[in-house]
């Protein structure tokens, strides 16, 4: 359709309360996944966004690996897997991060990026910022440069932008 990839991400994004646990609202975008034409629209929005600007996609586990294949096999380039700790199998750099609600580790293996690349790093949804925050840390620990983040989602009121002070960041939906 012509709607702003904007009104289709309201339109089709779920709001869960309570979940997963009391006081918290769940942004839940699984149904703007499972439409094929919402998925096409978000996905060329964000790299569109950026592009020429990076030569690498980078997705955060799990949600955000849905967004960084799609958008690399669209450009060409390769995708970056940033894990939960403990996932992956070689040499890693991990950093630990406040999550909305708890607190996490995230790793990236030490040599999947050769030095310089640069990296677009995609999310579902940006709330505290702790998880990019992370995982922009794990990327320049690693020897890359981050080119970017996008996002389909981001709650303002987390202020999850102090967490990426000096980054780009675009989102195509602020709630
Ligand atoms: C969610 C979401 C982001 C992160 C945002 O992931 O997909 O990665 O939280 O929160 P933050 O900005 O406060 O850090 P979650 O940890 O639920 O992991 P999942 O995708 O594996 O379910």
């Amino acid at each position: 359709g012509n709607s702003p990839v904007s009104a289709v991400v309201e339109r089709l994004c779920a709001t869960v309360p309570d979940y997963p646990k009391p006081g918290i609202v769940f942004k839940d975008l699984t149904p703007v996944f499972a439409d094929g034409g919402a998925l096409r629209q978000v996905v060329d929005s964000l790299v569109c966004a950026f592009a020429g600007k990076f030569d690498a996609v980078a997705g955060v586990e799990a949600r955000g690996f849905l967004l960084a294949a799609a958008a690399a096999y669209a450009t060409g380039t390769g995708v970056i897997t940033i894990r939960k700790a403990g996932k992956l199998p070689r040499a890693v750099y991990a950093q630990s991060y406040a999550l909305e609600y708890g607190q996490a580790t995230l790793e990236l293996h030490q040599d999947d990026i050769p030095a310089g690349t640069r990296v677009l790093i995609l999310d579902d949804v940006l709330a505290t910022g702790g998880t990019l925050g992370a995982a922009s840390a794990l990327l320049e620990r690693a020897g890359a440069v981050v080119a970017g983040v996008g996002v389909v989602l981001e709650i303002d009121a987390l202020a999850g932008r102090d967490n990426l002070a000096g980054r780009e960041v675009v989102s195509l939906l602020h709630v």
